[in-house]
């Protein structure tokens, strides 16, 4: 099989592609190369299209041979979505378009890698089931479900062979550090302060990457066109608690972690019912100390991957994000 990765240099796009590269699939990439994602995480001799999702040329020129298009393009940052959505509507509405538009002229398969943060806050309790409806909250899983609508709408309307994904909170090597956890793991192993939102009681469901595109791929080779399957790591930890863990494995002081103003519209609670991909044969196999563990150690060991990234544009972005916060941070 040969499959377009779009988003493929990004951080889970491009854990897919040498996972399917080492099962002995064909690979095409087509990235934007947008401030996170990053040629670097691809081997030399992978296909490369420097391109974007919402162009339909670039689309047909690198889905050409294709036989399946696995989509992780997206703008992915709530905190970001929440500064400026603009950027957001065009990757996620328009660029799922443009792919389902090629699904109806050459009629291969679509994977939407999509979210857990479409069914919203799970505050009372219990897990989020496929059948759930969408309630997102910030502006970035409002954009994710535009996408997930458009894929059910093609598929009911055109019979595409289309397929979405709904993963929980991700982490692992090669993560852009602007997410919880390897910000947190890059400011304690740099003496930097940890901002805590809140209370730090909020719970996400963690996934490890490699469970995430093991997920994926199971739902590329078995899943049904139009059918949604929940990826969910089943590991739900409080915020505070894993932070209190990375600075462990850091080896850090937990005096660098403050509580600052809370996210706007913050999620409280993520959980995900995981059993229809579970009937496809598949199930996480990275406990969550482990997995935190060997991406702590990653980034101790990688400084040369993200020292770089942390300079330029990113510290006008943390700068913007945590400036004013950190001023008026509390001790935890
Ligand atoms: O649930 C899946 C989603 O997980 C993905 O769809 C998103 O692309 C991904 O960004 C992630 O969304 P979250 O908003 O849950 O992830 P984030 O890493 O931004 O935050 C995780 C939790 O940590 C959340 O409760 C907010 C909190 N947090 C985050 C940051 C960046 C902090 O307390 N401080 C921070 O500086």
């Amino acid at each position: 099989m040969k499959i377009l990765v779009t988003g493929g240099a990004g951080f889970i796009g491009s854990h897919f592609v040498k996972r399917v590269l080492r099962g002995g699939h064909e690979v095409a990439v087509l990235d934007k190369l947008t401030y996170s994602g990053n040629r670097a995480n691809l081997a030399d001799d992978v296909e490369f299209h420097h391109g974007d999702i919402a162009e339909p040329a670039d689309v047909a020129r690198a889905a050409a041979g294709c036989d399946a298009i696995v989509n992780f393009a997206a703008e992915t940052h709530v905190d970001r979505s929440i500064l400026s959505a603009e950027d957001f509507g065009r990757a996620e509405f328009r660029g799922t378009q443009v792919l389902l538009e090629h699904l109806r002229r050459s009629g291969i398969r679509l994977v939407q890698v999509s979210t857990d943060e479409v069914y919203g806050d799970l505050e009372a309790g219990g897990s989020s089931k496929e059948t759930d409806a969408l309630n997102p909250s910030s502006p970035y899983s409002a954009a994710k479900s535009s996408g997930d609508l458009l894929v059910h709408a093609y598929a009911r309307t055109f019979d595409v062979n289309a397929s979405v994904t709904r993963g929980s909170n991700t982490y692992g090597p090669n993560q852009y550090p602007e997410k919880f956890i390897p910000l947190f793991a890059t400011n304690a192993l740099d003496g930097q302060p940890l901002p805590l939102y809140g209370d730090g009681k909020q719970i996400r469901d963690w996934l490890f990457v490699e469970d995430h595109c093991a997920g994926i791929e199971v739902v590329l080779h078995a899943g049904a066109p139009g059918g949604i399957y929940n990826v969910g790591g089943g590991d739900e930890h409080e915020n505070i608690d894993v932070a209190e863990r990375i600075i462990e494995l850091a080896g850090a002081d937990r005096s660098l972690l403050r509580s600052v103003p809370d996210r706007p519209g913050h999620d409280r609670r993520y959980s995900l019912e995981t059993s229809k991909l579970r009937g496809l044969g598949w199930a996480p196999q990275t406990p969550f100390e482990d997995g935190l563990r060997e991406t702590v150690d990653w980034y101790r060991d990688n400084r040369a991957w993200w020292e770089p990234i942390k300079s330029g544009a990113y510290r006008e972005y943390y700068e913007q994000q945590y400036g004013s916060r950190l001023a008026d941070s509390t001790a935890v």
